[in-house]
């Protein structure tokens, strides 16, 4: 039963017992639940008071995001539960333990007494899946708290502890006992409690607050935070106006490309750790101690993304200069991170005190997880895995962080080809989420189910991807920048590309990211896959560029010149080089409009990552989508680029592709097998996900 009731001391509690977050489900039967025990609660003569609190691990994680996709008239269900839970003529204390969050926090706001334990967290993240809590929180937080403080925790989704809570007056008391105890407790010292009605606000009080906010809005793909303040301001008026004009504003949402994509990029978040024939999570081996092998920018900032996690981690440089720099690098960002305000000195400190900077490859005898994050050269690997193959203990998993290099190449230098697994790291490390793990021919499941655990124990994302050449991001990543290429040959100059990627929402246009990247990484790509792929050719634009010596921030220029070193000027020569490579090639430049720009580069990726998913690099389309939306400032609105292709349609998508096709480079623009049939059979790729 997902609601179960006891009756102790005339004191009814009403247990949400719905694992594994109590999410108000209504096609789980846990609001019809809650509304007909609460009900029987109030009718019951013997009971002259209701309590509310969550099972396991947590009070409630909200309203269940899967109910979204069905018919929204059903969440009024939800709402009704609310309502006549605050019209109770008998109090209703919430008892909160883990997290009450999204509904879980509004089903508290509609009880008359809040408790928290100390060790909760309270909040309305629904902004974060571009939706407005949508249960009443728009308007009974603005009339329990300042509305400025209501306002800000729904704008930024935010957690607040208990202490928090109590402080801004959304809790009545912080509790150190389990829940049913210290809700019993409360009644038992407070009582008889009365219902308490939630209080009012008035228009004067709100209406300067939510225009201020208005001012101060970005805009952006995400539709909620306006919607949200605009509920806010009716909150100045009657209750049930203000809770219908909610409930009308959130099924818009619920609809909107911007909620369907945040909520594809919240759940496919969860799905990528699963991985079929993998033993359970609990039962991974847990890392307590890594090392680093290489201390260049890459392994200092995998050695700051342990640190932060609380984990020791020595790292090894035998170069004394660069070994100096390592540790430099390492407390210079401790120190910044101190500076600002992010890390006490003292957390600092302890983090440097789990940090052993080595000369010596032997010192990583004893760790859990060695990571080599050396130069990208298979001879400098294969020393590398050679020495540890003498030197790790065994059972110590032996990881690389290769972008592109062949991992199963790698692991047969070692006698233990099952302990060797990829983390792809990017850069850099101590800020990027993504980590690629890469699952080698022979890497143990086991291996790989603790590599997922580690990555997941230092607060990353991981996605697996199995051996090919660039992975799945990179590989991807070709094919955009292909096209991005082509498309200056054709018309188009690198300021418009990029403008018209970041407009519709990539953090950084593809031109102006190989600038930061550095283009030399790029160029030897380029020169590689000449020889590989001699039938999959480039523009020589980037080329030139770097025979030019240009290759980006690094240098001061690239295919923008950068007097301040960061921010990208237009630059005449690059332009006219690109416009005389286009009249070599005989190409008649035309005038390129921003979509065509968009459409080409997106449905690049798209093919690109449904080959990826048919080849089974990647376990199912919504991995592709986490690490765009985690490693390459793909925008979290728009789902990833997988998501993208089923918002379009995949017969769009395919006769797209054929358009494209017919023009220059058809080559580039072989349908992947996989659109094809999925869109001959009229399905989406979203369905590859289960
Ligand atoms: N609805 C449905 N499923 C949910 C869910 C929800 N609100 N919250 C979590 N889940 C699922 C996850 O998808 C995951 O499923 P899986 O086991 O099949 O992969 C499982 O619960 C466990 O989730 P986590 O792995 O995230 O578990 P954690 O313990 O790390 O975190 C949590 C728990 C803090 C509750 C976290 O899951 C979370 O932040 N959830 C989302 C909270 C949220 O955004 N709530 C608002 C929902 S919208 C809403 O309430 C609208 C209302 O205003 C009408």
């Amino acid at each position: 039963m997902p609601i179960r009731q006891v009756v102790t001391d005339r004191v009814a509690v009403i247990t949400l017992s719905h694992p594994p977050v109590n999410a108000l489900s209504i096609d789980g039967g846990v609001v019809a639940a809650l509304g007909e025990t609460v009900a029987a609660a109030q009718a019951d003569p013997t009971v002259s008071a209701l309590v509310i609190v969550g099972d396991g691990r947590m009070f409630c994680g909200g309203a269940d995001i899967m109910d979204f996709d069905r018919d929204l008239a059903a969440l009024d269900t939800v709402r009704d539960v609310l309502n006549r839970i605050e019209a109770s003529a008998k109090p209703v204390v919430a008892s909160i333990h883990g997290v009450a969050l999204g509904g879980g926090l509004e089903l508290a706001l509609a009880c008359h007494y809040r408790l928290a334990h100390r060790d909760s967290r309270l909040g309305l993240p629904e902004v974060s899946l571009g939706l407005l809590p949508g249960s009443g929180g728009t308007q009974r937080l603005p009339r329990l708290i300042d509305p400025s403080t209501a306002i800000e925790l729904m704008l930024s989704g935010r957690r607040i502890t208990a202490a928090q809570a109590l402080e801004v007056g959304l809790i009545d008391a912080v509790t150190e006992q389990a829940p049913i105890d210290a809700a019993l407790d409360f009644i038992r010292t407070h009582g008889p409690l009365a219902p308490r009605p939630i209080g009012r606000l008035t228009a004067d009080g709100v209406a300067a607050v939510v225009e201020e906010q208005r001012a101060t809005l970005r805009q952006g793909l995400n539709p909620a935070p306006a919607h949200i303040l605009t509920c806010v301001a009716a909150a100045a008026g009657p209750l049930d106006e203000g809770l219908a004009l909610e409930a009308r504003l959130f099924a818009e949402l619920a609809g909107s490309e911007a909620s369907r994509g945040l909520r594809h990029a919240f759940l496919g978040q969860r799905l990528a750790g699963r991985i079929p024939g993998l033993p359970a999570a609990t039962s991974a081996a847990k890392i307590g101690a890594a090392a680093v092998i290489g201390g260049g920018l890459m392994g200092a900032g995998i050695a700051l993304a342990v640190l932060d996690a609380d984990l020791p981690v020595v790292v090894v440089e035998p170069n004394e200069a660069a070994r100096g720099r390592a540790g430099a690098k390492i407390r210079d960002t401790l120190a910044r991170s101190v500076q600002k305000g992010r890390l006490t000195e003292a957390a600092a400190e302890a983090r440097l005190g789990r940090l052993t900077l080595a000369g010596d490859i032997s010192s990583v005898a004893d760790a859990d997880l060695i990571i080599e994050a050396v130069f990208e050269d298979m001879d400098a690997k294969r020393q590398v895995f050679t020495a540890l193959d003498a030197i790790a203990r065994p059972g110590a998993i032996l990881a690389s962080n290769t972008s592109t290099l062949d991992l199963d190449a790698v692991a047969a230098c070692t006698s233990r080809p099952g302990d060797v697994v990829g983390l792809h790291f990017f850069s850099p490390a101590n800020i990027m989420k993504l980590v690629e793990i890469v699952r080698g021919a022979k890497t143990d499941p086991a291996v790989l189910a603790a590599a997922l655990g580690f990555v997941k124990q230092i607060g990353k994302v991981g996605v697996v991807a199995s051996v090919c050449d660039g992975f799945i991001g990179n590989r991807i990543f070709e094919e955009y920048l292909r096209q991005a290429y082509f498309l200056l040959e054709d018309g188009a100059l690198p300021r418009q590309i990029d403008n018209a990627m970041e407009a519709w929402g990539m953090a950084m246009g593809p031109l102006r990211t190989m600038d930061m990247a550095g283009q030399d990484i790029g160029w030897n790509i380029r020169k590689r896959r000449a020889v590989e792929q001699p039938d999959r050719p480039y523009s020589r634009i980037p080329d030139l560029i770097c025979e030019m010596g240009r290759f980006g921030q690094k240098t001061g220029s690239g295919y923008y010149q950068y007097p301040d070193g960061r921010t990208p000027v237009d630059d005449p020569v690059i332009n006219q080089l690109i416009l005389d490579h286009s009249a070599e090639l005989g190409i008649q430049r035309r005038d390129i409009s921003d979509l065509e720009i968009v459409e080409r580069c997106l449905l690049a990726m798209i093919n690109e990552g449904a080959r990826i998913v048919s080849e089974g690099v990647a376990y199912r389309p919504s991995d592709v989508d986490i690490i765009y939306l985690n490693g390459y400032g793909f925008p979290a609105e728009r789902g990833g680029p997988m998501f993208q292709g089923d918002q379009m349609g995949l017969q769009t998508v395919l006769t797209k592709i054929r358009f494209y096709q017919d023009q220059r480079h058809g080559w580039a623009w072989e349908p992947a097998a996989l659109l094809v049939d999925l869109a001959e059979s009229d399905r989406r790729l979203g369905a590859l996900n289960a």
